[in-house]
């Protein structure tokens, strides 16, 4: 996500502000910039990483007191120079960082444009700015006035920073639904979305909070209500935390965060997308090869690794919902054994990063045999994100942790709305069964919420699994990719060897493995295949396996089965995934954690695996 920098009072500004930024670079990023105030607004921005930025600027001795800076995760408008932060508005003299979205920049674009105002970006942020420049001209008010009116007009989340031309030494900050720290120095102020930029430089903080406004000036700060001007008492804290712990938003981990954050990326991955009402599905993506769709004879999705795992989940669902076939192939395996692609294929290729070479050159060879590629990823602007002929973002938020967790339920998450897209398209969904789904769809993240509460649990389950060499992972139906998930979740964080199978595999061969040192996780929540799982379960604990369940509440006689269970909400079959994946994410992470192992980071693995 995006992040800002700002810095007033005695010293250089610039430093300051290229090493704040430095510090944000853990929020993911594809693009930054700086603007100073040194008698005249200067600005600099890049695509790319801060390196960039500084290499733009080079040796340029730039003598500034204040400024502010900016770290930009696109989500709409590619990365790229002009769409960098900061912003300045038509006559020059506001310039402006924001973190969120102005969710009626449309609106407000048509009224500047009537007022023969221009735009150079793609960027709600540059609306921003010359909406306050507009309202500061019309209302002829002072510019912390001007913000405000400005802001009460506006919908949508924010954090911003705005300084002017006109203003030697005061900067304006205002928040709304995107975090913004105060830091208090000796005759100096410090901005950031969190701490870490400045927490070397001062331990004196004040948050501020959802709609407030803050006044820096060299008289001091003053803080107020955006909506009605009301002065607010500042409460200054001692920050107690170390920069470490501030990335990782106090979690131990990125992954542990990651997994965390689910409820809100999951609202994130479905907003404006999801209309229960009208039973419709609004992506611009799908839209846009419509037509191919409705001729489409078979969906291909390709991917590797965990989005390999999310394609199997869109094929169960895409095949019940919409009743149009589906393959899912490793990008890996697709890219070399000489496929049989037709033009009348739809390719859907997965992948978080947007990076992953074999899912990359899989696609290429897709659209050389005439295939049309749909790509889901998380990362705006990257190599499969262009590459796709369209495409869906998941809108997960960065994702640090080489282990992926939130990017795989939003793939899901967006897997499903295509299978209700399609369905809805091709008369094979009714509006009933597509608002139940809908629906349901929407109570998801509360549910997650809810189940985040067994990290206790499952950290305590984690200490009878975590000397383990082996387990196994068994799943039936929607859940067989979740099995083979969090087999891999387990095997990537705690080198455990760890394998996932369809449950009625087993006595195919896998039951030989059975003893009283293997531990075998079981995915079996209420549903259709819920009696055959408990008859797995059975099975294995005739041959003395550990059985740890994962599985709906109170259901007696798993629990009397299992050495340790975990109780789920319920949801519907075809959305079971987003929430039985859960405790096993949790599951590795903690078994990892008990052994020691970089979570983070495991050994000889890398997050977006962009070589052969
Ligand atoms: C998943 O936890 C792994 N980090 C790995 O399997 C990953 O899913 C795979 O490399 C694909 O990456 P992508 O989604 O960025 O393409």
């Amino acid at each position: 996500m995006c992040g800002i920098v700002g810095y007033l009072g005695k010293k250089d500004a610039y430093p300051v502000l290229i090493n704040g930024l430095r510090r944000l670079e853990y929020r993911g990023y594809d693009s930054s910039g700086i603007a100073l105030y040194n008698g005249d607004l200067e600005v600099h921005k890049s695509k790319g990483k801060v390196d960039d930025l500084e290499n733009l600027i080079g040796e340029k001795k730039i003598s500034a007191k204040m400024g502010i800076g900016h770290t930009r995760w696109a989500t709409h408008g590619e990365p790229n120079n002009v769409n960098a932060h900061p912003h300045v508005s038509n006559n020059g003299d506001l310039v402006i960082v924001h973190n969120g979205i102005i969710e009626n920049c449309n609106s407000l674009k048509q009224l500047l444009l009537d007022k023969n105002y221009s735009f150079k970006s793609e960027t709600d942020t540059e609306i921003l700015i010359n909406f306050i420049e507009y309202v500061q001209a019309e209302e002829k008010v002072s510019l912390d006035q001007a913000i405000r009116l400005a802001l009460n007009e506006v919908i949508g989340a924010f954090a911003i920073a705005v300084i002017s031309k006109k203003e030697p030494s005061l900067m304006v900050v205002a928040r709304l639904g995107s975090p913004l720290v105060l830091g208090i120095g000796n005759g100096e102020f410090f901005i950031g979305s969190d701490a870490t930029p400045f927490i070397d430089l001062t331990k004196k903080v004040i948050y501020l909070e959802d709609g407030e406004m803050a006044v820096l000036s060299n008289n001091g700060v003053s803080i107020r209500t955006i909506e009605s001007d009301e002065p607010i008492d500042a409460v200054i804290h001692k920050l107690q935390i170390d920069l470490n712990s501030i990335e990782k938003g106090g979690y131990n981990h990125f992954m542990l965060k990651e997994i965390f954050e689910q409820p809100t990326s999951i609202l994130n991955t479905i907003r404006g997308r999801l209309f229960v009402s009208n039973a419709q599905i609004r992506m611009a993506g799908l839209d846009k090869i419509s037509e191919k769709l409705e001729k489409a004879n078979r969906i291909l999705i390709i991917g590797c690794g965990t989005s390999w795992h999310a394609g199997l989940v869109g094929e169960y669902i895409i095949e019940d919902l919409a009743r149009l076939p589906v393959e899912v192939e490793y990008a890996s395996e697709f890219r070399y054994r000489n496929p049989i692609i037709s033009s009348d294929d739809i390719v859907i290729a997965i992948s978080q990063s947007g990076e992953t070479a074999d899912t990359l050159a899989a696609i290429k060879m897709a659209k050389e045999a005439g295939a049309c590629v749909f790509g889901i990823c998380n990362v705006v602007g990257s190599s499969i994100a262009r590459e796709s002929h369209a495409g869906a973002f998941t809108h997960a938020g960065p994702e640090i942790g080489v282990a992926s967790t939130k990017a795989f339920t939003a793939q899901v998450t967006v897997l499903a709305m295509i299978a209700l897209y399609l369905g809805r398209g091709n008369g094979n969904l009714s509006k009933d069964k597509f608002q139940e789904i809908a629906k349901e769809i929407e109570l998801i993240p509360a549910k997650i919420l809810s189940m985040l509460d067994l990290d206790d649990k499952i950290q305590t389950i984690a200490k009878s699994l975590y000397k383990s060499n082996n387990a196994l992972f068994l799943g039936r139906g929607f859940n067989f990719p979740v099995a083979l998930e969090g087999a891999l979740k387990l095997k990537e964080i705690s080198y455990i060897h760890a394998e996932g199978y369809p449950a009625a595999e087993m006595k195919h061969g896998p039951i030989a493995l059975i003893d009283e040192n293997m531990p075998v996780i079981v995915v079996a929540p209420r549903g259709d295949m819920f009696k055959k799982l408990v008859s797995n379960i059975q099975e294995v604990k005739a041959r003395k396996g550990i059985v740890i369940s994962i599985t709906g509440y109170g259901e007696s006689e798993v629990k009397s089965l299992s050495d340790g269970v975990i109780e789920i909400p319920e949801t519907l079959d075809c959305l079971t995934p987003l929430l039985t994946t859960i405790p096993l994410q949790l599951l590795s992470y903690h078994v990892a954690v008990q052994r020691d192992c970089n979570v983070d980071q495991p050994r000889n693995l890398a997050k977006s695996v962009t070589v052969e």
